[in-house]
């Protein structure tokens, strides 16, 4: 039994392409996931939490140059998942040996195609990061064209897979990436998420330090979206409560602090991009959480943007959603709010609708023009 529980494994990672040595656990299904801008700030410590899961078997790097190099350095180390790298090497993009410029989209999307077939999940850290200055709806230009993209080439190769989407704007990547799978044909409203899961992480860690408590016991929803306003953490169902421990002046400082969260790390970092390392922790738990779902692990409940009715003025919401091998199962909606909440509430509204208009509109207009 175990032995065949191997040769499927092997048999999947050779599907896959696996081009770097590796151990193979017998103890899981094997799990493919593909990060998606993997040699980039976010992606390569992305890349190495995965690689150090024992719920992953193989870790797809793709990028637009550089992630062969990611793959074999991660193929070295000593855990079960094996790596492969997609997209040009150094040299083949530049130099000597580089492939000719006119012949380079065909390779990449070749290499895309490769890094994509047989994945479980998709996550997508790759676009633009933002610089002191800018709001995360300055990204939209660069990223929108990027995740409709990526959404082809999910929608070709893995179209069953489920697809975790960090590139900035996500209030607004996320309906675009959606609206270009529908345009595909194959758009499934249960298994695309935006990740926000570092509004949850920033919460705890803020929240832990001034209300005095254990921050690995603690848990907080924070719903809405992932910009300003939009983030609405809801202290109040903080668990264990942390009402008695926090004055409302702190609560209120301590909102807006999540909120600008992102900011903060902007402006530390002065130019030299934005969030990775805390990005990076973040997305490996929630990746981790999808595959642990897929493998039938009961009781997953993450918060995530997602398509949604919990709130009629945005077609797109984050909420704590319980995530089952098909993808949600259950959207456990906003809970009660206080006073201080539902004010909130109808600030990250404001904030909202207008990023997700723009998303929808995004893909919509790019269909005119392509019919035109
Ligand atoms: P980065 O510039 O360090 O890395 C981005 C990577 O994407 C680069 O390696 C780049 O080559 C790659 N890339 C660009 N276009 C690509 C394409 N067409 N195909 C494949 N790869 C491509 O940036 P970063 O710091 O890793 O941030 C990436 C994105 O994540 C940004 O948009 C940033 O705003 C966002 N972000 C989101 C959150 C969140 O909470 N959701 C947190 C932090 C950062
Ligand atoms: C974050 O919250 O850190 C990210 O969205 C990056 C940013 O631009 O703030």
């Amino acid at each position: 039994m175990a032995a065949l529980a191997s040769r499927t494994l092997l048999s999947k990672a050779a599907q896959q392409g696996v081009r770097s040595a590796g151990f193979h656990s017998t103890a899981a299904a094997a799990r493919k996931v593909c990060v998606v801008g993997g040699g980039g700030g976010i992606g390569q410590p992305l890349s190495l939490l995965l690689k150090m899961d024992p719920n992953v078997s193989h870790v797809s790097v793709f990028d637009m140059v550089g992630a062969p190099g990611v793959a074999a350095d991660l193929g070295h180390i000593d855990t079960p998942a094996t790596a492969s790298g997609h997209g040009m090497s150094l040299k083949q993009f530049t130099g000597d040996e580089a492939i000719p410029k006119e012949e380079q989209s065909a390779f990449q999307a070749k290499e895309f195609d490769a890094a994509l077939q047989g994945c479980d999940v998709v996550v997508i850290p790759a676009g633009v990061p933002r610089k002191p200055g800018m709001t995360r709806q300055d990204l939209f230009e660069v990223n929108a064209t990027l995740n409709a993209n990526f959404a082809d080439a999910v929608a070709k190769n893995c179209p069953d897979a489920m697809v975790a989407i960090i590139s900035n704007p996500v209030n607004s990547t996320v309906p675009i990436f959606a609206e270009q799978m529908k345009k595909n044909g194959c758009y499934d409203p249960k298994k695309i998420f935006g990740v926000t899961t570092l509004d949850i992480v920033r919460a705890h860690t803020f929240v832990a330090e001034a209300a005095g408590v254990d921050v690995t016991s603690l848990k907080i929803p924070v719903v809405g979206g992932h910009a300003g306003a939009s983030i609405l953490p809801l202290l109040s169902q903080a668990t264990p409560s942390v009402k008695d421990k926090l004055t409302d002046e702190q609560v209120e400082a301590l909102t807006v602090r999540i909120q600008n969260g992102g900011t903060e790390v902007v402006m530390a970092k002065a130019g030299a991009g934005s969030a990775t390392l805390s990005m990076a922790k973040a997305g490996a738990q929630f990746a981790i959480s999808l595959i642990k779902a897929q493998n039938g692990e009961k009781g997953i409940v993450e918060c995530a943007y997602v398509e949604s009715d919990v709130v009629p003025e945005c077609q797109w919401f984050a909420t704590q959603v319980e995530i089952g091998p098909n993808g949600i199962e259950k959207n456990l909606g906003l809970g009660e709010l206080d006073t201080f909440e539902k004010q909130k509430l109808s600030e990250a509204i404001t904030e909202l609708v207008p990023s997700i208009t723009e998303g929808v509109e995004f893909v919509a207009n790019m269909a005119e023009k392509k019919v035109a």
